[in-house]
């Protein structure tokens, strides 16, 4: 079972919140304390997402992507994870800079669900066998609204159909364990948008879901952006999604983000070995591109998280890497206002 991470002595409170920014995170770093040894899975994220606006998270499996969102709903086991460094600011309904990492608990549980929701990657960690799907999606309208009972379960009836389930009515008694995972997965949908959260962090939401009712529930929270300028931070692996949905993106790769910038930037034209070598994985005429490569996996694996290198973490696997590459670790750079890269050789590459 989850419970609150502590956070350690040397988290930095939480700074100034531009106007219009709804989460900060600044030099994030959570690590796990093994039996095995430190393992760094989030080491020195940096990424704020704004009222209205998609940041999409991509990268390969294991590159800390849940982690991070984890983190900042404070929803990791307290026994092994640290956060051990950095902030994470959310501006409130009323405008006011939350410090997420020192809030105390009972108002992070207030917080949680009402201000910030997350769609986590497995349906059954989220969901409770013992209750009705109905109830689960109406506890939180009459905790967080304070709506009595029969107007909460008009609600969740509603929401049920927004997210696509068939013959509502009759499934919103029905157990978890009694619907398929598809489901599953859109109830815990429509128990993250119950109460039309400021911020949504939904990680890899529609990836059991076929492309039909993927495509309804990506209309869906649209929708929702639209009608609430809900703030979205959407986990995928699918880049061709990220083209459709996303604003910005941000490239995360072993623990740390090594591009960040809009989406049609990144997409046009990316700056960092890693993201180009992720684009080349998917059949090119997903961008419009005359079809014929089909899928490139890239060679080798992610460094080992007990000890990555002091350097480039890419290093091994990259195409353009040079001895230098393996010796000085690359730090975020600018590649214009709106766009950064972690890479020592971005502005002599052609990618
Ligand atoms: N409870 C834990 N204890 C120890 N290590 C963990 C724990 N949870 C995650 N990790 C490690 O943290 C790193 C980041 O994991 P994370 O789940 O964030 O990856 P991810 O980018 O979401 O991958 P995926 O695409 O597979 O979902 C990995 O090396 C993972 O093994
Ligand atoms: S720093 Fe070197 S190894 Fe790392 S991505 Fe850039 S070129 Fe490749
Ligand atoms: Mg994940």
């Amino acid at each position: 079972m989850r419970s609150s991470v502590m956070p350690s002595a040397e988290v930095a409170p939480a700074g100034a919140v531009p106007v219009g920014t709804v989460l900060a995170i600044r030099d994030l770093k959570t690590h796990f304390f093994t039996d095995a040894g430190v393992v760094k899975a989030v080491n020195g994220v940096t990424l704020q997402v704004r009222e209205g606006e998609t940041l999409a998270i991509v990268g390969e499996s294991g590159s800390g992507k849940s982690v991070t969102g984890l983190t900042v709903m404070r929803l990791l086991a307290r026994t092994s994870a640290r956060v051990t460094g950095g902030s994470v600011t959310f501006r409130g309904r009323e405008g006011e800079a939350v410090d997420l990492l020192a809030l105390p608990e009972p108002d992070m549980q207030r917080l949680r669900g009402r201000d910030i929701a997350m769609i986590f990657q497995d349906p059954m960690s989220s969901l409770n066998p013992m209750f009705t799907v109905g109830e689960q999606i109406a506890e939180p309208i009459r905790i967080h609204k304070g709506h009595d009972r029969r107007t909460a379960r008009k609600e969740a009836l509603a929401l049920l159909k927004e997210v696509g389930i068939s013959d509502p009515e009759r499934r919103i008694d029905a157990y978890p364990h009694q619907l398929s995972g598809g489901m599953r997965q859109r109830i815990m949908i429509a128990v993250a948008l119950a109460c039309e959260p400021r911020l949504l962090i939904a990680d890899e939401p529609t990836t059991a879901l076929d492309v039909t009712i993927q495509a309804q529930i990506i209309a869906l929270l649209k929708r929702l952006q639209e009608r609430h300028r809900m703030a979205m931070i959407f986990v995928t692996h699918d880049l061709k999604l990220v083209g459709e949905i996303a604003d910005r993106v941000a490239v995360m790769y072993a623990s740390q983000v090594v591009e960040e910038g809009p989406v049609e930037d990144v997409l046009a034209r990316p700056r960092h070995p890693y993201t180009k070598a992720l684009m080349d994985c998917i059949p090119r005429r997903d961008y419009g591109v005359a079809e014929g490569t089909g899928l490139k996996p890239i060679p080798g694996l992610l460094p080992n998280p007990l000890s990555p290198p002091d350097a480039c973490r890419f290093h091994e696997r990259c195409a353009f890497a040079e001895p230098r590459c393996a010796e000085i670790e690359p730090v975020l750079e600018a590649v214009d206002p709106s766009h950064d890269v972690r890479c020592l050789r971005w502005r002599e590459i052609a990618l």
